[in-house]
């Protein structure tokens, strides 16, 4: 496994098990076989319903001995209903309630989106609150205490297009760690990527395989197929590999963290050892030519009519 260097103290493997789209009474199988393979990195979120069942996983893994806290890297996210100041370490307890962690190695803010607190997701206009009801200054200065009280090592963003990221970074007292976003070779995310690597922001990709298995509410009627690409089957082909492998190894030699999912023992087997496989320079430069700005999660699930948000605030400006 590939790691990278957090601080002085610690590293963060490289690749994770992402965990959205596993359903309860699948995703505690899939931790569990994940864990066996090798993977130590899992990510997390309340809004995926199912940290219960993964944290049952992790503690009888801890139990038997079979991995210890200081190995595993465990992040999850505060979600949109809990921005507000008096929220926030509520909303972690609750998830390290469910995790049966004492403290999470990670702690992100799922969208720069806020919703009234308790409603997990709005059916009414009334029930969004406009961004700037609730300064990124605030969230972050009670994400910080979290640190000083040892609830979570590290904090960071998801979804935070540059803008965002520069203007929390300016006012941070600590650092965002990282920045969680969809990335894959269709949506390269050039700008951003070349501005954590100056600013040394993490940047994990999510969905770099497409993410196929979201529901048919999220989905459009003609995404096009990243597993299928003829430059991406052909590269399979040449490495003797798959071609979750090459997008895999792709977001990894780019210097990405990259979690995909999956519940299935051979693909979770198949994704783990993708950071094995090194790509040729030629290879990188053929994929590179594949982008073509598409998100899979475009975030227009926030944008219903009424709402403060839309697809274009969202990611303004690159
Ligand atoms: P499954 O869970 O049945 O393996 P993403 O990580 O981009 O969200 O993509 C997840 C989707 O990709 C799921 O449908 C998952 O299915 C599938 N998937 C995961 N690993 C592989 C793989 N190695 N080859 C093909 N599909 C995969």
């Amino acid at each position: 496994m590939k790691y990278f260097p957090v601080d002085d103290a610690h590293t963060i493997p490289a690749l994770g098990l992402g965990t959205w789209k596993s359903g309860k009474g699948e995703v505690g199988g899939a931790v569990a076989e994940a864990l066996k393979i090798g993977y130590r990195h899992i990510d997390c979120a309340p809004i995926y319903g199912n940290e219960q069942e993964v944290g049952g996983v992790l503690t009888a893994a801890m139990r038997t001995g079979q991995v210890t806290r200081e190995e595993l890297w465990i992040t999850s996210k505060l979600w949109n209903n809990a921005h507000a100041k008096k929220h926030v370490r509520p909303a972690l307890e609750k998830t390290l309630r469910e995790l049966q962690l004492d403290y999470l190695d990670l702690f992100l803010i799922h969208w720069p989106v806020h919703f009234q607190a308790n409603i997990m997701f709005p059916r009414r206009p009334e029930e969004f609150l406009a961004e700037d009801a609730i300064p990124i200054g605030e969230t972050w200065q009670a994400m910080e205490r979290l640190v000083e009280k040892g609830l979570c090592r590290y904090i960071g963003v998801c979804n935070f297009n540059l803008r965002r990221l520069r203007e929390l970074k300016n006012q941070a007292g600590i650092q965002p760690l990282m920045n969680q976003v969809e990335r894959h070779p269709y949506l390269q995310q050039v700008h951003l990527v070349d501005y954590c690597k100056t600013e040394q922001v993490l940047l994990t990709a999510y969905s770099p395989l497409g993410s196929a298995d979201r529901s048919a509410s999220l989905k459009k009627a003609d995404e096009p197929s990243l597993l299928d690409h003829p430059v991406i089957l052909q590269t399979a082909e040449k490495h003797h590999a798959k071609p979750a492998q090459v997008l895999l190894a792709w977001g990894l030699a780019e210097g990405t963290l990259v979690i995909p999912k999956s519940v299935n023992p051979s693909r979770l087997r198949e994704n783990y050892l993708a950071a094995d496989l090194l790509l040729h320079d030629s290879d990188l430069r053929a994929i590179h030519a594949l982008e073509r700005a598409y998100r899979f999660v475009d975030g227009a699930f926030f944008g219903s009519p009424g709402s403060p948000y839309s697809v274009a605030g969202l990611w303004d400006e690159e």
